[in-house]
């Protein structure tokens, strides 16, 4: 109910009366009133006027089950786990996953205490600050496809951030988003299949939202959305806008099996496009200049005038 209560708090204009929410929820109104006193000690700002109701004014950065709910709009999150602190949200998804938890299942949690990278490097996860949170997904496709799923999470996090602070950031192939050459946000997927099928996939997204400075061996290549835009951002928004976005890029790479529809739309932010990249490879580096994603999400880069190579995964050095 307090969810609800604050849903209908944000959506109204005007005030609400005590009586019309009684009457919506068939309760007493000390059970509203209760409701309310519990909103306001999560730190919502509510005015109630005598005669006239509830009215909402507002919240800080509040990241709670009850407000991430209230800001969720589609499937992806509706169902939410939420943890003040937990080892990696990854591992969490992973085990709701093993359990039978449904797809678009997410969880959340302001702290890590084991917060994990890819290719095994650890994932900083202070308090107070960031967004840390892993979406479980069941796609009906084949397990050599689950990558593409990655870029698509990009494009998500892209729309977020751009629907909640205006920022125009950008994709550095595969999933990390940047700005100003500095990384914001990171990627880490994980699944579990056999061969002819996905149980299920796991995406874990790291965010640097409100971190007001970096270590120093790390300033040159992390940055956050406060520093980039001199904001304070509120994480629950920021969270329901990329499930949003991350819900409709999803429907369109499942509805054709793969990422064709969405190539023009990656290839646009990502910043790799048209420049030279260095690819770190296992077989020995290389370099090429970037044409862009195919539709299997594999970068195409051109080693030589009309040599272009595919590549599947590696990394990126632009
Ligand atoms: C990268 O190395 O770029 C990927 C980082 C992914 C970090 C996120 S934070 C939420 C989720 N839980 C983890 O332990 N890792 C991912």
């Amino acid at each position: 109910m307090k969810t609800e209560i604050l849903k209908l708090l944000k959506e109204s204009d005007g005030y609400l009366s005590g009586q019309e929410l009684c009457g919506r929820f068939g309760v007493s109104r000390t059970a509203i009133w209760k409701a309310i006193r519990q909103l306001e000690e999560e730190g919502y700002q509510i005015e109630a006027v005598r005669n006239k109701g509830y009215h909402f004014i507002g919240s800080c950065d509040i990241m709670t089950k009850t407000e991430i709910k209230s800001c969720i709009k589609g499937k992806f999150g509706r169902d939410v786990e939420y943890h003040e602190v937990i080892d990696s949200t990854n591992i969490r998804a992973r085990r709701l996953a093993e359990e039978g938890a449904s797809s678009g299942t997410l969880v959340v949690s302001d702290c890590q205490s084991a917060g994990r990278g890819r290719r095994g490097r650890a994932w900083v996860s202070p308090s107070g600050k960031n967004i840390f949170m892993s979406l479980i997904l069941r796609p009906d496709i084949l397990p050599a496809s689950a990558s593409m799923i990655t870029l698509v999470a990009a494009l998500a996090v892209y729309d977020g951030i751009k629907n909640v602070t205006g920022l125009d950031t950008g994709i550095k192939w595969p999933n990390d988003i940047v700005a100003n050459g500095k990384k914001l946000c990171g990627i880490l997927t994980e699944m579990s299949a056999e061969l002819e099928g996905i149980h299920y996939v796991v995406v874990g997204i790291g965010i640097n939202v409100n971190m007001e400075e970096f270590a120093e061996e790390v300033s040159q290549m992390a940055t956050s959305l406060l520093l980039e835009t001199g904001e304070k951002v509120r994480r629950s928004r920021l969270v329901a806008a990329i499930m949003e976005a991350f819900e409709q890029y999803y429907e369109e790479f499942i509805s054709q099996g793969d990422l064709s529809g969405l190539i023009s739309v990656y290839n646009k932010h990502m910043v790799n496009t048209g420049k030279e990249v260095r690819i770190l490879d296992r077989s020995g580096d290389y370099t090429g200049v970037a044409l862009g994603i195919n539709e299997k999400g594999e970068l195409l880069v051109e080693v030589q005038p009309g040599e272009v190579k595919h590549v599947i995964s590696g990394e990126v050095s632009v």
